[in-house]
């Protein structure tokens, strides 16, 4: 039986690695149509290979950095050209900068998570609305975070951050009531991507400490998500999903096996 998502039209934002990438052959792989972005666009070359081999009907990249409101309302203006009407949008650029106390915190790490996870999905949001709320049965998946529901030392602006995409996702359900138009928020636990790199900038030991001896979720294990909330029939809504790995029990509580055992 054909999926549900064949020849949809799906926006990923930060695409070219972890969840957005995997999300890109996923939701290729059922056949849709693909408007991926995000900075770095050698990597974007790639994933649309690689979705177009998974078995996308279309694949299209477009550099974009949603921090800059020029940038995303041009880049909803290309994927205008592209298509009339828009059935996903995932908002996943985003990630963490630094684990350091309030005390120390640094204005640009903060600026920066602020600009990407929150106000990088409203601006997202507003431009890509028009092409959404005349299709009834669209979904805006925004990734949240296991950080939006709980907290932890040094994750002050993250967890702010992370807590703010909640409740935008909230608004938006209110407000978007009568147009059939879903929203969700889908919060990952610990997950093995570059997010740990980001966060520790480029210290890759350091960010190998974080899933040593651990199991953690992979970006496959939320793209299938991403794809299972996308495709529930039009009059389901899933509000909310925490998705953490069963090694994962609280955010101070994580087992770990010891080497060689
Ligand atoms: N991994 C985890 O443990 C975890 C857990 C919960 C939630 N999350 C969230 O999941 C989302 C995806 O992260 P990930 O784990 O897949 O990490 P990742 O591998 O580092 O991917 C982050 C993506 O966001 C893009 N991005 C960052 N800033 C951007 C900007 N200003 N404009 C456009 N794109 C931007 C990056 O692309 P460019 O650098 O090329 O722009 C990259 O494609 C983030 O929102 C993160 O906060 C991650």
């Amino acid at each position: 039986m054909a999926s549900t998502l064949a020849g949809k039209w799906v926006l990923i934002t930060g695409a070219s690695s972890g969840f957005g990438a995997a999300a890109a052959r996923s939701f290729g792989a059922e056949g849709a149509k693909l408007l991926i972005g995000a900075r770095r666009v050698d990597r974007l070359e790639t994933v649309a290979q690689e979705a177009t081999k998974a078995g996308a009907q279309a694949v299209f990249y477009r550099r974009l950095d949603v921090s800059q409101t020029a940038d995303v309302n041009e880049f909803v203006d290309w994927a205008r050209a592209k298509t009339g009407r828009l059935d996903v949008l995932i908002n996943n650029a985003g990630g963490a900068l630094g684990l350091d106390y309030v005390a120390d915190g640094k204005d640009e790490d903060w600026e920066t998570m602020l600009q990407t996870n929150v106000l990088g999905v409203l601006r997202m949001t507003r431009a890509a609305l028009p092409l959404m709320v005349n299709n009834p049965g669209s979904s805006i998946l925004n990734i949240g975070s296991f950080a939006a529901r709980t907290h932890y030392e040094g994750g002050a602006a993250y967890c702010a951050a992370k807590a703010g995409e909640l409740q935008i996702t909230r608004v938006l359900r209110l407000e978007l009531n009568g147009t059939g138009v879903r929203v969700s928020s889908i919060d990952p636990g610990l997950a093995e991507t570059e997010f740990s790199l980001v966060r520790f900038k480029g210290d890759a030991a350091r960010a190998n400490k974080i899933y040593e001896g651990t199991q953690p979720l992979t970006a496959e294990d939320i793209a299938e998500i991403l794809v299972w909330v996308a495709s529930r029939p039009p009059h389901v809504n899933i509000d909310e999903m925490l998705i953490k790995p069963t090694d994962q029990a609280a955010i101070h509580k994580v087992y770990r096996r010891k080497a060689g055992g």
